[in-house]
């Protein structure tokens, strides 16, 4: 038998398969399995539940990350969308089964906000399927892509419906928007992702980074998060999330009760005679007296509002008296 490669082609073929699956046992799947052995889920972290899985699945195969990532680096542009990721974030994703490789959430594009920690500065879900349904009702001048398919118009939607209040400038002429299942699994989903804060203690920083062109504190509170629903001009959605633009309470002479609907959140109250669907999330564990004095302040001197201004104190004050 002949060793001359140019003469023996078995051995050729046969030398070039050894070594392609030597090198991919040794740089693929070797480090791939000490990775997942060695990695320990967060500890405070969970599974994700049944419909949450269902959500996953949609995730993927909308192709949603193709323009999201789900990796924090520890770079300063990336410090609004939360702490570094570390590799603990990873370990419950598993394949799926033994035919499908587990879903590439890592994703590389960045078209998109990282959602990693999407669930910290998007908590309602009203926004969601709104921006699901069309991302320009929401957030002006959005590139991101209509999901119109997760969605039916109904003429008379049935009782256990999940009904989306679409502004009226993007709702559909006749009948209401309402949630399908892979749309209310997904969002299920879109909310889970929230990180876990280190072992280490340290928390995640969700959107501490000022975003650029906020000025002062306040405003850069507001910016990451109060915009995402009030809106950066302070206009909000019609008919979705109210003005923060001469509103009554953020007008008024008495401060006491804009600081306590900062503190404690607010939910079905009618404004200005309109309803609100969704709810506004209390934010007393997320932001500091100082930080709720200075988007108060914020929202109490821009766009035209000039009322009187608050301190940490009276927020440490309002605090103290407790819930609704
Ligand atoms: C063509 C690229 C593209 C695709 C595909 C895409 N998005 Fe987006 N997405 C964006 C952009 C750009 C933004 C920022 C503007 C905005 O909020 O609409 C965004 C914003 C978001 C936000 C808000 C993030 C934040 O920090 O406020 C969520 C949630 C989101 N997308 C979810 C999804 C889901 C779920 C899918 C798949 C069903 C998806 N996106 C598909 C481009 C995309
Ligand atoms: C997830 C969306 C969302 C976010 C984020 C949000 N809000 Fe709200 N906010 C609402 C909704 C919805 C209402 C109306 C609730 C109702 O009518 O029951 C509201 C009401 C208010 C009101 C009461 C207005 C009135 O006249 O009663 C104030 C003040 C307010 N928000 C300030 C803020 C500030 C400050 C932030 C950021 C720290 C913030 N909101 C973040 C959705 C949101």
């Amino acid at each position: 038998m002949s060793l001359n490669f140019h003469e023996n082609h078995r051995l050729l073929y046969g030398a070039a398969l050894a070594t392609f699956v030597a090198l991919t046992v040794v740089i693929a799947i070797v480090p791939a399995r000490w990775v997942q052995e060695h990695t320990e889920p967060l500890s405070g972290s969970r599974a994700l539940t049944e419909q949450e899985r269902r959500g996953l699945a949609i995730y993927v195969a909308e192709g949603c990350l193709y323009c999201h990532t789900q990796q924090v680096r520890p770079l300063p542009v990336d410090k609004p969308f939360g702490r570094p990721s570390a590799p603990g974030d990873y370990a419950r994703l598993r394949p799926q089964d033994v035919w499908r490789m587990t879903p590439a959430l890592l994703g590389t594009e960045r078209t998109g906000p990282d959602l990693s920690n999407v669930a910290a500065r998007q908590p309602s879900d009203t926004w969601n399927y709104i921006h699901l349904y069309n991302p320009r009702a929401v957030v002006k001048g959005s590139v991101m892509q209509a999901y119109p398919w997760l969605f039916a118009i109904r003429e008379t939607p049935g009782p256990g419906e999940v009904i989306v209040p679409v502004p009226p400038d993007y709702a559909p002429r006749g009948g209401k928007v309402v949630a399908t299942q892979a749309a209310q699994d997904l969002v299920a989903y879109l909310l889970s992702l929230k990180q876990t804060p280190l072992p280490g203690g340290e928390l995640p920083e969700q959107a501490a980074g000022a975003p650029s062109g906020a000025v002062t504190p306040g405003a850069s509170v507001y910016a990451a998060h109060c915009a995402s629903c009030h809106g950066s001009n302070g206009e909000g959605v019609p008919g979705v999330f109210p003005p923060m633009k001469g509103d009554p309470v953020v007008t008024a002479a008495d401060p006491a009760r804009h600081i306590h609907i900062v503190l404690f959140g607010l939910e079905h109250a009618a404004i200005n005679g309109v309803n609100y669907a969704a709810e506004m999330p209390a934010h007393k564990d997320e932001l500091s007296d100082g930080e709720i004095a200075a988007v108060v302040d914020h929202e109490r001197t821009s766009w035209g509002n000039s009322a009187p201004t608050v301190t940490a104190a009276d927020v440490a004050r309002i605090r103290k008296q407790g819930g609704p």
